[in-house]
């Protein structure tokens, strides 16, 4: 299996969707976090998969970089996997990594890159949202696409309730995804 670290910044239901996934296609080496109080990382220890976390704050974004790099590197990770990791990556992390970083993101990309894509999709009167994986690139929320899946938006929805049937399906998406990347 290829070896995935995976980045997240809280909750992180996608990330045990993905460790509970893994197979022969891949196998997750290391959870890292840039909030030390990421829920996910707790859940990480208790399964068993070294974990690493290091706030950004007060040591400036290029060493934290490089120190998630560095953890990165030590476990031996060969992909890089973003689960609900709401920072940036600098085009230097992108360059380091280049092709091997991927994400999920909650819309239909190209629609609704950045935040709020829930609110968005219902306040655009749209009938269908979904989630989407992609490659990472310098441009936000821009790189090749590697799977999607539609959900409706049912009258009534709010941000809340389309979030949740997003979510569902994110933890069916991201895992097949990752699988095919890891094996191409
Ligand atoms: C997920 O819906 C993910 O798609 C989204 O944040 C949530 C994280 O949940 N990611 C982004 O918005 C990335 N910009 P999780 O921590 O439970 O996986």
């Amino acid at each position: 299996p290829k070896s995935v670290g995976i980045l997240i910044s809280g909750r992180g239901s996608n990330m045990m969707a993905l460790v509970e996934a893994a197979s022969d296609a891949y196998e997750v080496v290391v959870v890292a976090s840039d909030n030390p109080a990421a829920p996910g990382l707790a859940w990480a220890r208790e399964h068993g998969i070294p974990t690493f976390a290091l706030s950004p704050k007060g040591i400036g974004k290029a060493a934290y970089e490089a120190a998630v790099t560095g953890a990165l590197r030590e476990a031996g990770a060969e992909i890089v996997a973003l689960a609900g990791y709401m920072r940036l990556l600098s085009d230097e992390f992108v360059a380091t990594w280049r092709g091997r970083v991927v994400n999920i993101h909650p819309s239909l990309l190209p629609k609704y890159k950045g935040l709020d894509t829930h609110q968005r999709a219902i306040d655009a009167g749209d009938l269908e949202a979904g989630c989407s994986v992609h490659i990472v690139t310098e441009e936000l929320d821009a790189g090749e696409l590697l799977g999607q899946t539609t959900v409706p938006i049912e009258p009534g929805d709010d941000a809340e309730t389309l979030a949740a049937r997003v979510l569902a399906e994110e933890h069916r998406l991201y895992p097949r995804v990752l699988a095919d990347f890891a094996a191409r």
